[in-house]
């Protein structure tokens, strides 16, 4: 390979030196690993597009309110496992002010992040009803959720959306449901890792599924209100947040602190369980806790379990956030905005260079610019083009590791600096010389 900006001799090492079997497969701390070991021993920047990790500044409400409960002292007892009383009100108006459905304040569970709101819900989902033990991923998903699931030593199946999106969807998920093994099913809106987004209709297709089978949607709101081709960002007015709570009960939101809010350190989000959910008694819960209702057992067996509790401090930063939003004196989508933003310019280099984007319309609709993105390039695999972007101090991961089926890479847009667009273009021009599309 010619001209590569990252020596292509090194690069080859370093990747070898890793024994991937498979490229592909890399997970994003590989990816990471790597890319960092070559900016070091090659002092070439790189543009990193591998990690999800916020590159935005905490929302200074919270780090007030979180500063001054730990100046009150609370950090010397046990958080009340309940959660504080504060961040349930606030959860449940926020709720109301953003999503406009009513969950009341004891329904709503703070956690360390929703990484343990989905543990806890995928293992008290697979306790309720015997036989119903295996999750759905509707995919391209989390991967850390799959790796949860082998820890807990459950099952999950999985299909790639992709190409069931509108009437598709309906048959395919009944392919599933219909076996009568499914717990729960999970998703996440927008979708991590190629952020389209479910239609109502879709919505309506999923909740009235979870009615007929009697199965729990986990609806995964990491990246709540970030369908910036609406603004969602005013409270109490539409439009809101899309949500299946519209059309079931049977559902649990995930609520995170960590991308609208940019708390991802301090670990903290919500787990919404709809009213009738919380209040209901299973056989499974009660032969194995000996009672409990499903809220009941989430909280006082599984979290308690868990962690006994999300840390006060956190818990009031977040308490604070919902608040000034729900007041309306707090924009936090006009803040993450700088994402789509980031999104938009960053998908055209990559489209004037030969690359398209995979998940590239909502039905009939083109996707919302937002934190993630997905490519591909003619004649290529994505493990392929994956590995090929490292020469170049591109990294990315493969959409191989998300439940997809498709050919591709997911980027993510929030390391990215005001510099590297250019960077970037640059780069890409060397690559389209040493790969021409044919
Ligand atoms: C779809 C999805 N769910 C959950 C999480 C984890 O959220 P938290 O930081 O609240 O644990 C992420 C983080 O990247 C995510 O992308």
């Amino acid at each position: 390979m010619k001209n590569t900006p990252v020596d292509y001799k090194i690069a080859k090492e370093v990747i070898d030196s890793y024994k991937l079997s498979h490229f592909g497969k890399a997970t994003i701390r590989e990816v990471v690993a790597i890319s960092s070991q070559l900016e070091e021993l090659t002092n070439v920047e790189f543009i990193h597009m591998e990690m999800g990790v916020p590159g935005l500044k905490p929302a200074q409400v919270g780090v007030d309110a979180e500063i001054k409960a730990l100046q009150s002292g609370i950090a010397s007892v046990y958080p009340n496992i309940n959660g504080a009383a504060e961040l349930k009100k606030e959860a449940s108006r926020f709720i109301k002010a953003f999503i406009d459905i009513d969950i009341d304040p004891e329904c709503c569970v703070p956690v360390t992040g929703s990484m343990q709101g989905t543990y806890a819900s995928f293992l008290t989902c697979g306790q309720c009803v015997d036989g119903k033990d295996t999750i759905l991923f509707i995919d391209p998903g989390f991967p850390v959720q799959k790796q949860q699931i082998v820890v807990m030593g459950y099952k999950y199946e999985s299909f790639d959306v992709y190409e069931y999106r509108g009437e598709k969807l309906q048959a395919k998920l009944e392919e599933y449901l219909k076996k009568g093994n499914i717990a729960a099913m999970i998703y996440s809106n927008p979708n991590n890792p190629a952020w389209f987004c479910f239609t109502d209709k879709e919505l309506k297709v999923i909740g009235e599924l979870a009615n007929k089978y009697d199965t729990i949607v986990i609806e995964d709101l990491a990246y709540f209100a970030m369908d910036f081709r609406k603004d969602l960002g005013t409270p109490f007015l539409p439009p809101y947040q899309s949500t299946v709570a519209k059309y079931t009960d049977n559902y649990i939101m995930q609520i995170s602190g960590s991308k609208a809010f940019s708390y991802a350190g301090q670990r903290i989000g919500v787990t919404a369980i709809s009213n009738k959910l919380y209040h209901r008694s299973y056989p499974g819960l009660t032969q194995r806790y000996g009672g409990g209702t499903f809220g009941t057992v989430y909280i006082h067996r599984v979290l308690y379990a868990l962690s006994s509790g999300t840390s006060h401090s956190a818990q009031f930063a977040l308490a604070a956030m919902f608040k000034a939003a729900s007041d309306g004196t707090f924009d936090f989508v006009s803040e993450v905005k700088e994402y789509g933003l980031r999104a938009k310019r960053l998908k055209e280099i990559f489209k004037n260079h030969g690359f398209k984007i995979v998940y590239d319309h909502d039905l009939d609709e083109p996707i919302a610019d937002g934190f993630y993105f997905t490519i591909s390039y003619p004649g290529m695999t994505g493990s392929e083009l994956m590995q090929q972007l490292i020469y170049y101090g591109i990294s990315a991961i493969s959409l191989e590791t998300t439940g997809s089926n498709q050919e591709g890479l997911r980027a993510c847009t929030s390391f990215i600096k005001d510099h590297q667009y250019k960077l970037l273009n640059e780069r890409l021009n060397i690559f389209n010389e040493n790969h021409p599309i044919v």
